[in-house]
């Protein structure tokens, strides 16, 4: 009995730690470093600007990135058809923002595609992130 209960205690142990380790490797990461990170794989320095106008422009289609996250990323912004509430884009004003890459990336490529009808290019999320951390209260 103590055998197997011991075995069964290494199984749940073996159990806890497989689960464990996805949030272990997390890709957590700060918002400056994801700018960092994307700068690098640009080539240049991130534009600002350039991010305000790629982020209120539509790209030939219906949506602009500014339909769901407004011009004024430091508010909370509203889903264009579901009508959810979005929390703000701006790190400045949710500290949850651009802190995890695979979040970060995952929804880069779901809203570029929709907005502009292919992924956004690492300069592209280079600007955008940049001029999110230029509004600060
Ligand atoms: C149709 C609505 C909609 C549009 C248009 C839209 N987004 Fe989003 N976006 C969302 C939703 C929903 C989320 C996920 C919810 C959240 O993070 O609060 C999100 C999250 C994000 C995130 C995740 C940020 C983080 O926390 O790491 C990024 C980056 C992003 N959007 C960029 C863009 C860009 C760039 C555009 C324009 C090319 C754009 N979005 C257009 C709805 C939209």
């Amino acid at each position: 009995m103590v055998t197997l209960s011991s075995g069964f205690f290494r199984l749940w142990l073996l159990a806890l730690i497989g689960s464990a380790l996805p949030l272990l490797c997390a890709q957590a990461a700060t918002p400056a470093e994801q700018l960092a990170a994307y700068s690098a794989r640009a080539g240049t320095p991130a534009q600002p600007t350039r991010g305000q106008q790629f982020f209120n422009n539509r790209h030939g289609h219906d949506w602009s990135c500014s339909s769901c996250h407004t011009v004024n990323p430091t508010v909370p912004g509203k889903h264009a058809s579901t009508g959810k509430v979005i929390g703000p884009m701006a790190p400045a004003y949710n500290p949850e923002r651009f802190t995890d890459t695979a979040k970060t990336e995952k929804w880069f490529r779901r809203n570029c595609n929709d907005v502009v009808g292919r992924e956004c290019s690492a300069g592209e999320k280079a600007d955008v992130l940049a001029w999110l951390l230029t509004l600060k209260p």
